[in-house]
């Protein structure tokens, strides 16, 4: 039997995180070899809709749960974790934009980079979840300089997904046939859905569909969809955003399928011309617990100015909340 891992969660009494942890729990996400120790952390006035969660984890008998340790104390939900995912933060309403979440979110970053800082191992592999996600991995880094920066990730396998789903539908083919999709820059509207490298059963998905669908209808379909869902359904994606969650880390620490990719927010190290440092999203391949840029792609005039122009926004991001780090 393998030793547990340590995964600690925010938020861990939300919406997201009432799918995310029994995903978790069932194995989906380390392996259904790999026993765990659930870490959970929620602001004090949640605590009892987190005892209540902590319940009904135990009703399940999971045989691979060793341990809920459910906590208001985040050095208590962050001591030793290997793994942590960082969801708790306020969801958007309808009308506005993710980035209006920072004034409130970023702050929550801020101290809990410094926690992290204190009290988790170096090695621990992060993965913001909670809006604005690329720039509240930016202000947790900056204050939690002992942990590897390239363990500071933010989510884009949502978008991915989506991408995958709205290429999928379009040409009438199987979710499974389309590989090396990719979204470029911030987990917003500037996002860059790319089909230029992905294929769908080998073929190369420019050579199915028209270009003026992938550049009006296709990107932002994909950009504006958390909106949609919000629009929808009164609140934003719950369980599609935990199976991302669940496929990030998946495949950061097991690998990503061979002959593919996935994009990750990952610290730029200036690849594609983006500013070093900036959480951008990339397609990247994972093995043996890390993860690779992907080198050598061309992008296309169209591509490159929208690429340029999220990068603008996450510096613009940064450049804001400047005082939290
Ligand atoms: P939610 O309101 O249902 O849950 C958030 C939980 O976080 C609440 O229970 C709250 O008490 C808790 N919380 C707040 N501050 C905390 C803190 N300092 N420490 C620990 N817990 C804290 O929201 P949700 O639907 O679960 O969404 C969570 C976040 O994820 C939002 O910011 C949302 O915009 C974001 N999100 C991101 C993506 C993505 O693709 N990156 C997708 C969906 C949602
Ligand atoms: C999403 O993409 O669904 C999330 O970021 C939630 C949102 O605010 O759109």
């Amino acid at each position: 039997m393998k030793s547990p891992v340590r995964v600690a969660i925010t938020g861990a009494a939300g919406q997201i995180c009432y799918s995310l942890i029994f995903r978790i729990a069932a194995g989906d996400m380390l392996g259904k070899d790999q026993p765990v120790i659930l870490q959970l952390l929620e602001i004090t006035p949640a605590m009892k809709v987190l005892d209540a969660v902590a319940m009904e984890i135990n009703d399940c008998a999971f045989p691979l749960i060793h341990d809920v340790i459910t906590t208001d104390d985040p050095t208590v939900a962050f001591r030793n974790a290997d793994v942590a995912l960082m969801v708790g933060a306020k969801p958007r309403g309808p009308g506005m934009e993710r980035a209006d979440l920072l004034k409130d979110n970023g702050k929550i970053f801020s101290s809990l980079g410094k926690i992290i800082n204190d009290v988790a191992g170096d090695d621990i592999r992060i993965c913001v979840v909670g809006n604005p996600a690329n720039t509240n991995a930016y202000i947790l880094a900056q204050n939690a300089p002992k942990v590897k920066a390239r363990n500071i990730t933010a989510m884009t396998r949502l978008d991915h997904n989506r991408a995958i789903y709205q290429l999928a539908a379009k040409t009438g083919r199987q979710l499974s046939e389309v590989t090396k999709m990719t979204i470029w820059g911030n987990h917003s509207t500037t996002q860059v859905p790319d089909i230029s490298n992905a294929l769908v059963s080998g073929e190369a998905a420019t050579s199915l569909v028209d270009n003026d669908w992938a550049e009006n209808e296709f990107i932002p379909t994909v950009a504006k969809r958390g909106g949609a869902v919000i629009a929808a359904r009164g609140s934003s994606s719950a369980a599609s955003a935990a199976n991302g969650i669940v496929d990030h880390v998946h495949d950061w620490v097991l690998g990503s399928a061979e002959g593919d990719w996935v994009s990750m927010s990952v610290p730029s190290d200036g690849s594609y011309g983006i500013e070093e440092g900036l959480i951008y999203s990339y397609p990247v391949t994972c093995k043996d617990g890390d993860y690779s840029i992907v080198q050598g792609l061309e992008l296309s005039d169209f591509i490159q100015r929208k690429v340029k122009e999220s990068e603008a926004e996450l510096i613009d991001e940064r450049d804001t909340c400047s005082d939290l780090f």
